[in-house]
């Protein structure tokens, strides 16, 4: 599928102010969908994320046997199969851009005998299948057919899924939970030993609906996850709350834009997941944190942003699995920082939608902000607020590179273009309307027809 480039570009702001609430957070939303559809009954969700990832999900899920509808009030209702109830897609499941998607997915392929095949958009069909194929090979998965264990790819369910022992190599909360999703369907006691804390939305939601589970933490971090295999699932009302990767997006355009003062209400503050915050709150950044509150068993609060003096710091290397998919956001306040901002332990941001550290990398070349792109780091020399702006940055099919330096842009001198947003949807489909509300100037742009 080739579509048509949709480029947009970013114009300098004047003061963005509103009070919003963004969509709901993206990993919660895939799982919410995947663990309804082991259920027996009605499982219930709102504030689901109906972005082109999610939906890619809600999909696959039909295709294993679980009915999802929506209603008026934009509540998703699915009757799920129950566990072991998972029957063969009758056609190839079309994941688009959503890595997250696919692989749990796969671990859900390995509940039976039966063949499933998956496939991809070019940036999904770059991206290593091979970290969750591999300990799913061990519960008895087969790959029928795959080139280097990339999509598109052909697996078969094992006639008996084995449980197994399993430490993840990399600090990756995807190949945590395809492991944890296939061992819900083996006998006997699957074990995930992960070293460092990745965000922990499949542990907390499989105790939620059911699942016997256990977590130790020993002394210097690393977590034991034990899951008893082939529990009874209840179904659920979920509520969706508010993604803290996208609301990176206008909290650091708020910091950056003089004269700005939002909140945006109902953001999700799991620990595992509030890298970003803890990060600008060093650079200086003037945020509040009002009406910390309990909602369907996370933290959530509304983030008051306002415009900031930022400086630059050192960002540690074990805060990265608490902030991963927020690096390029963070490269742009860092851009508008006073001094340096050195960030390490990035290796894993070269295999996501794209390369993003080279993706930021050049994006911040090409808009006159000096960096150095390291194996796993990347350190910005801050302008102290002064960004020119000025280029066209590539997106590589990469929502979260676009939306970064479309936020660049509104801090900028001369506005900033990026050459593909269209992916924006993958994750965040009202980001522009949301921008808009908050004051911000981003209208359609055609790469090519610069370039000529
Ligand atoms: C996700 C885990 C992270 C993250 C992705 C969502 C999840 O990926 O980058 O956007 O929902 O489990 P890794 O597990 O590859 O780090």
């Amino acid at each position: 599928m080739t579509a048509q480039k949709a480029g947009l570009m970013a114009h300098p702001a004047r003061d963005l102010a509103g009070t919003l609430r963004v969509p709901g957070d993206k990993s919660i939303s895939h799982r919410s969908l995947m663990f309804s559809a082991m259920t027996i009954g009605e499982s219930r969700v709102e504030g689901l994320l109906e972005s082109q990832d999610v939906l890619a999900t809600a999909d696959a899920m039909r295709a294993f046997g679980a009915t999802i509808d929506t209603d008026a009030h934009g509540i998703w209702h699915i009757h799920g199969v129950g566990i072991g109830g998972f029957l063969e897609p009758q056609d190839e499941i079309d994941y688009g851009n959503a890595g997250t998607g696919v692989r749990l997915a796969l671990g859900l392929a390995a509940h039976g005998d039966f063949v499933t095949r998956f496939t991809g958009d070019a940036s999904l069909r770059s991206r290593p299948m091979g970290r969750v194929l591999d300990p799913l090979r061990l519960m008895g998965l087969e790959v029928l057919e795959s080139v280097n264990d990339r999509l598109p790819l052909a697996v078969r369910g094992p006639t008996r899924p084995a449980p197994m022992r399993y430490e993840v190599p990399m600090p990756s909360a995807q190949v945590k939970s395809a492991v944890l999703l296939a061992g819900l369907n083996a006998p006997g006691e699957t074990t995930v030993v992960e070293r460092v804390f990745t965000r922990d939305h499949t542990e907390k939601m499989l105790a939620g609906f059911g699942a016997d589970l256990t977590v130790d933490t020993a002394a210097d971090g690393t977590r034991t996850i034990v899951l008893q295999g082939q529990p009874e699932f209840k179904p659920q009302s979920l509520l969706v709350p508010g993604d803290p990767s996208s609301a990176g997006f206008p909290m650091v355009a708020a910091l950056i834009v003089p004269g700005s003062d939002i909140t945006i209400e109902g953001v999700l503050m799991n620990v595992s997941r509030t890298g970003l915050i803890t990060t600008l709150l060093e650079m200086g950044a003037d945020i509040v944190i009002h009406n910390e509150r309990q909602s369907g068993g996370e933290a959530i609060a509304d983030l008051q942003v306002r415009a900031s003096v930022l400086k630059g710091v050192v960002v540690p290397a074990g805060r990265a699995a608490s902030m991963i998919d927020e690096y390029p956001v963070l490269a742009v306040a860092a851009a508008f920082a006073s001094g340096e901002t050195h960030m390490e332990g990035l290796a894993e941001l070269r295999v996501k939608e794209c390369d993003r550290l080279a993706a930021t990398a050049f994006g911040l070349k090409v808009n006159g902000v000096a960096c150095v792109e390291g194996k796993e780091t990347l350190t910005v020399t801050g302008t102290g607020g002064a960004v020119t702006g000025g280029g066209i940055v590539p997106t590589h099919l990469d929502h979260r590179i676009a939306m970064a330096f479309l936020v660049m842009g509104l801090g900028s001198k001369q506005g900033v273009a990026v050459d593909d947003a269209g992916h924006i949807a993958t994750s965040f489909p009202t980001f522009q309307t949301f921008m808009a509300e908050l004051g911000a100037d981003i209208t359609p742009f055609d790469a090519d027809a610069r370039v000529a």
